[in-house]
């Protein structure tokens, strides 16, 4: 069976890892990721931290497995749901959007392990000398938030250049996916829009449905020249968006005007004026399942293909 380091250093049994998307990575997905072997990220997004204790100590009593907590360096609540991860005694930390540099010692104080997300060499390498445990190295595919390099080219570069585990994410939907981020020298898989596509995610039908019938070429990235882009399925609200970037509004201006279009689109289903995040491997997805299967079936997957390759050398 495929172990890596990874599965060592958080007790799990598959080295995939749910990335922990706001208003997505809830308790539902969290529990039923860990439950099937992997490891679920609740995603604290903007939320304010009684939501976020709540979705920790729910995930608690639907599983014993270790799961984790995204904290979203950016948010206006940042600093209070640390306190709430430090308190709860979570086991895992990922951060996304930033530099997790001011709370890695308490994090390390408490014992948690603390795994950023990263879209360049640099910024891995700052966070392995700042006692990071490992590193996400996120390609530019994915969904959400995204860098410029591709997942193809930052993982062995992020590889080379540290001495802690590296998880690759981006772009990866199947065991294919992971067998290559394997042969890049990652020790796992962090995974966003596959998992949207499950029966347990709570995101709404219809957005689901949009991510099953999206084509290759389909996905476009908002906010670039705010330093803030965002990989989503195209409609309204992205057309609007770039419209007036081109227009030079300000960033305050279009920051106002994105705002709760998150949960528009995510949660509520708002095909046009919401944001529907999604990463360009959407044109692999084309059904939904529960995670389990999601899971086995990336796993049976890769273990096929890692054996076949071996199998071509004479
Ligand atoms: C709907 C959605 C919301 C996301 N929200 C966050 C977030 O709040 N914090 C974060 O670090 N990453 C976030 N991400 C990125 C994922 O954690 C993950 O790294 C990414 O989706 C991997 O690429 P993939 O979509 O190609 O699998 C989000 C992704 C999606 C699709």
């Amino acid at each position: 069976m495929l172990k890596t380091a990874i599965c060592e250093l958080f007790g799990i049994d598959y080295p995939i890892i749910q990335g922990g998307m706001a208003h997505l990575g809830t308790t539902e997905l969290v529990a039923a990721v860990s439950e099937a072997g992997g490891l679920g990220i609740i995603g604290s997004g903007n939320a304010d931290p009684d939501w976020v204790r709540q979705q920790i100590r729910l995930t608690r009593e639907r599983t014993s497995k270790p799961f984790g907590v995204n904290v979203l360096l950016l948010s206006p609540f940042a600093k209070q749901v640390v306190e709430v991860v430090l308190a709860e005694k979570v086991r895992v930390v990922t951060t996304g959007a930033g530099n997790p540099g001011i709370y890695m010692s308490s994090f390390k104080q408490a014992g948690i392990k603390v795994m950023p997300v990263v879209a360049s060499v640099a910024l891995a390498m700052r966070l392995d000398r700042a006692g990071a445990d490992a590193v996400v190295a996120e390609g530019t595919e994915s969904g959400g938030e995204v860098g410029e390099t591709t997942t193809m080219a930052l993982v062995p570069q992020v590889v080379d250049s540290v001495h802690i585990p590296v998880v690759a994410a981006g772009g990866i939907g199947d065991g294919r996916g992971l067998a290559a981020a394997l042969a890049l020298g990652a020790e796992g898989v962090q995974v966003g829009t596959r998992f949207v596509c499950s029966e347990e995610c709570i995101a709404h039908p219809d957005y689901k449905d949009k991510i099953l019938k999206a084509r290759d070429r389909v996905t476009v990235v908002t906010g670039q020249s705010i330093g803030n882009a965002m990989r989503c399925l195209p409609n309204k609200l992205t057309r609007d968006f770039l419209a007036m970037e081109k227009a030079n509004v300000s960033k305050a201006e279009l920051e106002e005007f994105g705002r709760g279009k998150m949960r528009r689109g995510l949660i509520d289903g708002d095909l046009e004026e919401g944001s529907l995040l999604a990463g360009q491997v959407a044109g692999l997805i084309k059904d939904i399942k529960p995670v389990k299967v999601i899971i086995e079936d990336m796993m049976a997957e890769a273990e096929a293909v890692i054996r076949a390759s071996g199998r071509r050398i004479i």
